[in-house]
């Protein structure tokens, strides 16, 4: 199969040296990456500003913005099979970025702010998509219903929750806890364990429903529930 992974923050300038940005470190994208590639399987791996290492094996593409982002998935998107959007894409970036650095002598201002383009939401509403389209939901409540809520509204077949509330799961730790929902409406459970070992799991899981849902018929994957 081929794997189209995103991860990691994007960084939304609001001067030459400032930026809105979020504490994700890409741990979790990079390992679904590794694990794909260790299970056989094509890996581009698309990935915000990360302490990490480029995933040796992975088609690396390097991106900083959200929309840099958007247009990389989607450049991409269509020449896979499955498409796992872990990056954690600034919701908001300011309305206007200053060319030059704004001055504290200015004092108190405010900065407005505009929501970015969702990519998963438009994957999810392309026309004849072919890939299977797995997003994430990071909740600090109602886990269950908020995933839930954002697979529909989404588009997805797949959506991996995770819980960021702690400071020892989810965002920026060595560990996750999961729960899948898949749009045929089972889910599962994955316990906290390293993000590695999870990862390796999540491949498993969702190449076996890819195989599933394209054996089953193979044209549009939205037009199968
Ligand atoms: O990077 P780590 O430190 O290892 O942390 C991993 C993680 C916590 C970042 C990861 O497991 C995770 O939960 N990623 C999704 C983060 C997120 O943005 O969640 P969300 O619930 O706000 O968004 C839901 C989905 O929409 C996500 O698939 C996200 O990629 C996507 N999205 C969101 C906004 C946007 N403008 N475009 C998007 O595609």
């Amino acid at each position: 199969m081929r794997f189209l992974i995103t991860a990691g923050p994007t960084r939304e300038p609001i001067d030459p040296i400032r930026y809105i940005s979020n504490r994700s470190s890409g741990k979790m994208g990079y390992a679904i990456a590794e694990a794909a590639l260790a299970a056989g399987h094509d890996v581009t791996l698309i990935s915000g500003p990360v302490n990490l290492e480029p995933t040796r094996g992975a088609h690396f593409v390097s991106v900083s913005t959200s929309d840099e982002m958007f247009e990389a998935t989607h450049r991409h998107a269509d020449k896979c099979d499955i498409c796992v959007l872990c990056a954690a894409v600034a919701d908001y970036k300011p309305a206007k970025v200053s060319p030059a650095k704004i001055k504290k002598d200015r004092g108190q201002f405010s900065l407005e702010l505009i929501l970015t383009r969702d990519i998963l939401a438009s994957l999810g509403r392309k026309q004849d998509r072919q890939f299977l389209l797995v997003g994430f939901a990071a909740e600090t409540g109602d886990v269950e219903e908020n995933a839930q809520k954002k697979l529909r509204a989404k588009n997805c077949d797949i959506i991996v929750a995770n819980d960021v509330s702690s400071t020892n799961s989810g965002m920026e730790s060595d560990d996750n806890e999961v729960t899948i929902f898949f749009r045929t409406g089972e889910k599962e459970r994955i316990l906290r364990a390293q993000k590695k070992i999870i990862a390796r799991e999540l491949v498993k899981k969702i190449d076996e429903f890819a195989r599933k849902m394209f054996d089953k018929k193979n044209v549009t994957i939205t037009e199968l529930e």
